[in-house]
């Protein structure tokens, strides 16, 4: 089967955008063919220029509004041929008209375990619950912020001195983990997207220790 065509939308660091390129090589069933930063600062679009990947910016300062930015996006990705989006720190809200023409074909990543800590500083916030465990997820996007069918999510511990930087690195490293491991899953079509819901359409033969996905087979 020919690899699925995808682009990452990044604003800062792309370490996910890297965990993606890294995991897009050999038998994976998906490559990375362009990336969408729209920073000009943004790290991601070294990372991308280094493995050789077209590196668009759309800067959505040069806009009058959403849409128009999102319409430049739009070109950028279909002139690419791209099948699916990963939203990888990619710090824009993004309109339901946009999001509805991607729809079960946009993947976000999240720093924690929705539906709990949506929104920004979600870190802070587990320190401040004083909450044992918190993880990451990754979603098919919908139009709400931090919404959208679980594709797989990952526990990770709150250890005692945490502060929101450790804690941060901690979940990223499961980030880095369950973002390539929840593309290849659809990307395969070892899972669907069935309405609200991501399920597998077979026996997974092994997840990563620590990932866990929503009805629990494969383990
Ligand atoms: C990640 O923690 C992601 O979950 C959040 O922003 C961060 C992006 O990091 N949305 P990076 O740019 O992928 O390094």
């Amino acid at each position: 089967m020919r690899p699925a065509r995808v682009a990452v939308l990044a604003s800062g660091s792309g370490s996910n955008l890297q965990a993606l390129l890294d995991a897009a090589v050999g038998e994976a069933p998906f490559r990375i063919t362009q990336v969408v930063v729209n920073r000009a600062d943004a790290f991601a679009r070294v990372r991308a220029e280094r493995a050789g990947v077209a590196a668009t910016l759309v800067d959505h300062t040069r806009f009058a509004g959403r849409e128009p930015f999102e319409a430049a996006i739009d070109e950028v990705l279909r002139a690419a041929g791209i099948e699916w989006v990963c939203l990888a720190g990619f710090m824009r809200v993004l309109t339901p008209g946009f999001v509805e023409r991607w729809r079960d074909r946009m993947l976000n990543v999240h720093p924690s375990l929705l539906p709990a800590f949506t929104g920004l500083h979600t870190h802070r916030r587990v320190l401040a619950a004083g909450l044992k465990i918190t993880g990451c997820t990754v979603h098919v996007v919908r139009p709400a912020l931090d919404d959208g069918p679980v594709v797989v999510q990952a526990a990770v511990p709150v250890v005692d001195g945490d502060d929101e930087a450790s804690l941060a690195a901690r979940v990223l490293t499961m980030e880095h983990r369950a973002y390539p491991l929840a593309l290849r899953l659809l990307t395969s079509g070892a899972a669907v997207v069935d309405g609200e819901r991501v399920r597998l359409t077979r026996p997974v033969a092994s997840a990563p220790s620590g990932l866990l996905w929503p009805d629990g087979a494969g383990r």
